[in-house]
């Protein structure tokens, strides 16, 4: 009965529990590290593997689907995609899931703290305590702009952009503008008071960009140098959504030149490499990319991607499938 289970490698260190159960029901291949394996390794692993658990890290691309012709589903425990080719895995016939849903309070709990720390300075406050340049009151020492009352604009208007706005408005009385291709239902746009404003209305607008936007060719760097021009100099940017986003370079002039006020980041341009003149700058909030991590919202994903696992190679539904119709084919 052993030698029929399938055969899946899990790419990343996730939690026991998880390996365990996914060891319940098939010949299990775990890469238990931080580390994730290089393209090569990545392939190597999964020769005669049917499925493989990863993370939004592990670029999983035709070529690789042309190498490993057993597999049948890549399930992940990240909600972002952009390391998964779909249209590919749908050619290939490989079911390909994601994660949304069970990460959006708490990415959107982060997504606004990041904003808030960017607006009030709270990194720079911290380092000027720590660095024992605090001697005296001042007036103006590390005064920020407000939250409350002022102008929320969003970028992407998903489950996890609304969730922001919802904080946003109905916990600090925000004005809310959004930019999304797709306008929200008109009950959905009166429930938060949201108005739908172009892109230029929205960087013209708001107090405070968040963007939320999934990354893709259509946008990368949609936040360049020309729309961080119009932008108030007052205003702060911040980005939990997918590095390359926003252009880093053109981000860091920005800060430098004051033409923006400051800039909270947790996604960056080939992360885990930060641009280095951000490194330099004190009006900068800068994070490693943790908006999903609390512990039960991880555990949450990982259940997620195994549930998506088993259900995909042991002929159930993938609660979370990308590309269902793979199931649906002869
Ligand atoms: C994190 O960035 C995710 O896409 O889950």
């Amino acid at each position: 009965m052993t030698a029929s289970r399938p055969a899946i490698l899990i790419a990343r260190k996730i939690f026991p529990e998880v390996v365990e159960r996914l060891r319940t029901v098939f010949e299990v291949d775990a890469h238990l590290s931080d580390e994730p394996l290089d393209a090569l390794a990545l392939r190597a692993r999964l020769q005669g593997k049917a499925g493989v658990f990863v993370a939004g890290t592990e670029p999983i691309n035709a070529g690789l689907l042309a190498a490993c012709p057993g597999l049948r589903a890549v399930c992940s425990m990240a909600v972002g995609y952009n390391n998964i080719d779909v249209p590919a895995c749908t050619a290939a016939g490989v079911l390909a899931s994601n994660a949304p849903g069970v990460l959006t309070e708490t990415t959107a709990d982060f997504g606004f703290a990041l904003m808030m720390a960017t607006a009030r300075r709270i990194g720079e406050a911290e380092r000027y305590l720590r660095a024992g340049h605090w001697k005296h009151w001042g007036f103006d020492m590390m005064a920020g702009a407000d939250v409350h009352g002022s102008t929320l604009g969003v970028l992407g208007m998903g489950r996890i952009g609304q969730a922001i706005a919802r904080r946003g408005v109905h916990g600090f009385g925000m004005s809310l503008i959004y930019h999304n291709r797709s306008r929200l239902p008109e009950a959905d746009e009166q429930a938060l008071g949201a108005r739908w404003v172009d892109l230029p209305s929205l960087l013209r607008e708001a107090d405070h960009l968040v963007i939320v936007v999934p990354y893709s060719a259509s946008s990368h760097h949609l936040i360049g140098a020309a729309e961080l021009s119009q932008m108030k100099p007052t205003a702060t940017l911040t980005n939990i959504a997918r590095g390359g986003v926003v252009d880093d370079a053109a981000l860091a002039q920005a800060l430098a030149r004051r033409t923006i006020a400051a800039a909270g980041l947790d996604v960056f341009e080939g992360e885990p490499a930060v641009h280095p003149d951000l490194l330099t700058l004190s009006n900068v909030v800068l994070t490693p990319h943790i908006a999903s991590a609390s512990l039960p919202t991880r555990r949450a994903m990982c259940d997620l991607a195994a549930d998506n696992l088993i259900a995909a190679l042991t002929g159930g539904v993938p609660p979370t499938a990308l590309n269902p119709e793979v199931l649906t084919r002869a």
